[in-house]
């Protein structure tokens, strides 16, 4: 069964509260998703293996630990998860960048596909899915039905705020995708938006509202 983390390290809720606050300029937004993404990634892959390896300190022999070298994949899901993709890549900086567009339709709310360009090797990659809204939860899953389609086994979603319906959903559709947010809201209001949430996270960070 897939597990819920909800992030509630202080630097993480404070960057969180400001994000929020509708007077966040653009490029302070911009930036602050991007810092969130790099501090969530930090914690959603603590599961990552190590290796032992023998090293030379200037001072002795040491045997030490590094990444074994699994590899990774990020999947923002266009356009909002972009501006998490920097922070992910500053801490990963080896790992590949797939993209999957897909925006609600505003009636039906329903997730419409618009882009999709993948890594080649993406089935042999760990995959973390990123978006900040998981409202709805149509976007994410539909992300994650698409990755399984093209054979990914292994995926984790990233975002910055959720709430329940979202949550069910993905129990209900992708129970084997572990999912990472920073804050749980408690509703969605009559238009699919998080509340209080943070408003259309694809404007807020692209400046088109
Ligand atoms: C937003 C957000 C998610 C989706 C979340 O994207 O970035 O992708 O809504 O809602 P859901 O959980 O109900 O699917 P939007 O459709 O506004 O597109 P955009 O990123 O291009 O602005
Ligand atoms: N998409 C957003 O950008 N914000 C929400 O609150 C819900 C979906």
């Amino acid at each position: 069964m897939s597990e819920l983390h909800v992030f509630d390290h202080p630097l993480i809720q404070h960057k969180l509260s400001i994000l929020r606050d509708k007077n966040t300029s653009v490029k302070e937004f911009r930036e602050l998703v991007g810092e969130i993404a790099m501090l969530m990634c930090y914690e959603a892959t603590r599961d990552l293996p190590l290796e032992e390896v023998e090293i030379e300190t200037p001072v002795a022999k040491a045997t030490v630990k590094r990444l074994a070298g699994k590899k990774l994949a990020i999947v923002p899901i266009l356009r909002a998860g972009l501006g998490m993709v920097d922070g992910m890549v500053a801490m990963i900086p080896s790992c590949k960048v797939g993209h999957i567009g897909l925006y609600r339709d505003p009636e039906t709310l329903e997730p419409v596909e618009y882009y999709c360009k993948l890594p080649p090797d993406i089935t042999e990659r760990d995959v973390i899915v990123v978006d900040p809204m998981f409202a709805t939860g149509g976007s994410a899953a539909a992300a994650c039905t698409f990755l399984k389609q093209h054979g990914c086994r292994h995926i984790k979603l990233m975002c910055i705020i959720g709430a329940p319906p979202a949550w069910e959903k993905m129990q209900k559709e992708h129970p084997d995708v572990d999912v990472y947010v920073a804050a749980m809201d408690p509703v969605l209001n009559d238009h699919g938006y998080i509340v209080p949430g943070l408003g259309d996270a694809g404007d807020r960070i692209f400046g088109t509202k």
